[in-house]
């Protein structure tokens, strides 16, 4: 086990459960265990605060901007419209997928392997698919917007770590000067802002005629739930890169867990196929056949439990002196989070935690358990991927079928294996986070039985 997973182990076992504190490279943060979850859940900004969190360890003020970090209004439309519109928008979004995998892979037609490199693969099909949702066609497939899209997030980050190091008067000056956000941002608006600007053109010239022709994306959606104030065009570009930095490697990483799992163990390939076969057959490609898929809604459950994003959860910065339910008293600026790693592998939650045992859902619901309890995108006190309560994942509904479409369609139409038949590449830790092998190759043919 990797270094940081096995502290948290050790801190959960050694202080049997009680909350316990470890250092960061920034200050300490005290990790717990799931029995404070509804302490996290039920708990507000004003007492946990997310976003204090967020700027302090990322300097998102200064990165992606203070309409991510002080007014987040478009989190309402990725909740409500965006969340809503799934299943019209399904067609487009699985057409993206079919033809980004097609584009990308390129595989000969005389059923040789070819290497395909894992995560390049799942950033460009996420890129694009996301993309499509939420700036539609042709934006969405083009290379020059599509390096600023996949690249942003790692900007952000590094940008992030680097400004979060100076003191609080120096940071607006090594925002300036050290940072490489600025310079993303303006490279996304180069392509952003002209189409906001047509697009508010069309309306204030069409009037009631640009409401049946009006796009249906994501942008739209904001344009539309925007106050005339908010409609500026340079602050709907910062809120549409918040979603690129929210959506691209969250969602890219996942992917490529998973796709090494099923290279890795050829095995669960087969039952994978049978269930996609039928329900495809029965539904079509659609939003209710992904949704009849369990096991492979299972099987990213269980990736994700077993290689998450990060190896806490719920990470907040207390702002005023507070009491929890256990009576343990948490002071103003204490940094806390929970110890989800314990969580995923706690053997009461989980029988033979460390087992990748794929379909451990999907067979709850074939014995007649509510499948929404078991579902990959619930959040739950005993699944932490999503985060919980007030700021629980906003775009987990979205996520959750864009990978179940892939993976589907990953199994039905590719055989894929590993170079060194059966081996996973192993996880790379950077502190609490959790990145899957970003060099390795997947050899991918097309479907052969
Ligand atoms: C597998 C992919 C993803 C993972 C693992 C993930 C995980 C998370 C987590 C852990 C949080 C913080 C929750 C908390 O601390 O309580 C979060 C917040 C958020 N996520 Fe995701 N996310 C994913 C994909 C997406 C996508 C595709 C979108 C948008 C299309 C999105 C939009 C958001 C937004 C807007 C928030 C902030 C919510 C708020 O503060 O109210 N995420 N996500």
């Amino acid at each position: 086990m990797t270094a940081f997973p096995r502290l948290m182990v050790e801190g959960h076992t050694q202080f049997k459960g009680k909350p316990f504190q470890m250092a960061s490279f920034r200050s300490w943060i005290v990790y717990m265990s799931h029995e404070f979850h509804e302490d996290f859940r039920k708990a507000r900004d004003d007492t946990f605060s997310f976003k204090e969190e967020v700027n302090e360890v990322a300097a998102i003020e200064y990165t992606i901007g203070r309409v991510a970090s002080h007014d987040p209004w478009h989190y309402g439309v990725v909740r409500k419209q965006m969340t809503q519109n799934l299943g019209s928008k399904f067609p487009e979004i699985f057409e993206e997928i079919s033809l980004a995998f097609g584009d990308e892979l390129a595989l000969p037609d005389n059923g040789e392997w070819k290497p395909i490199w894992a995560s390049n693969l799942s950033t460009r099909v996420v890129c694009r698919a996301s993309n499509r949702l939420f700036v539609g066609l042709p934006l969405c497939r083009n290379e020059e917007f599509m390096k600023i899209s996949q690249g942003y997030t790692i900007t952000v980050v590094m940008s992030g770590y680097l400004i979060s190091v100076f003191p609080e008067f120096l940071k607006p000056l090594a925002a300036r000067y050290l940072s490489a956000a600025p310079a993303a941002t303006r490279a996304f608006e180069k392509f952003i802002l002209p189409i906001i600007e047509e697009r508010l053109g069309q309306e204030a010239k069409l009037g009631k005629a640009w409401e049946e022709s009006k796009p249906f994306d994501f942008l739209q959606w904001m344009i539309d739930a925007a106050t005339e104030e908010q409609k500026d065009p340079k602050e709907l570009n910062q809120r549409l890169l918040n979603m690129n930095f929210a959506a691209m490697h969250t969602s890219a990483m996942s992917y490529t867990h998973a796709l090494y799992w099923l290279a890795a163990r050829p095995e669960f390939v087969a039952p994978l196929r049978e269930e996609v076969e039928l329900v495809v057959k029965e539904h079509g490609w659609t939003k209710d056949a992904v949704n009849a898929m369990y096991k492979v809604d299972s099987f990213l459950k269980e990736t994700l439990r077993i290689n998450p994003i990060t190896a806490n959860s719920m990470p907040r910065k207390i702002v005023r002196d507070v009491r929890l339910s256990d009576g343990t008293q948490l002071r103003a600026g204490t940094h806390v989070a929970i110890n989800s790693w314990s969580v995923h592998r706690d053997p009461v939650l989980y029988p033979n935690p460390d087992e990748f045992d794929p379909f451990r859902f999907s067979r709850k619901v074939e014995e007649g358990e509510n499948p929404v309890r078991y579902a990959f995108a619930t959040a739950s006190s005993d699944f932490l991927l999503w985060g919980g309560g007030e700021h629980v994942c906003a775009g987990r509904f979205f996520a959750s079928q864009e990978l179940k479409t892939m993976l589907a369609y990953t199994v039905l139409n590719y055989d894929v294996k590993m170079p060194v038949e059966g081996v996973r590449p192993a996880d790379r830790w950077y502190g609490e986070g959790c990145v899957p092998d970003s060099k390795a190759s997947v050899l991918f043919r097309k479907r052969r039985d």
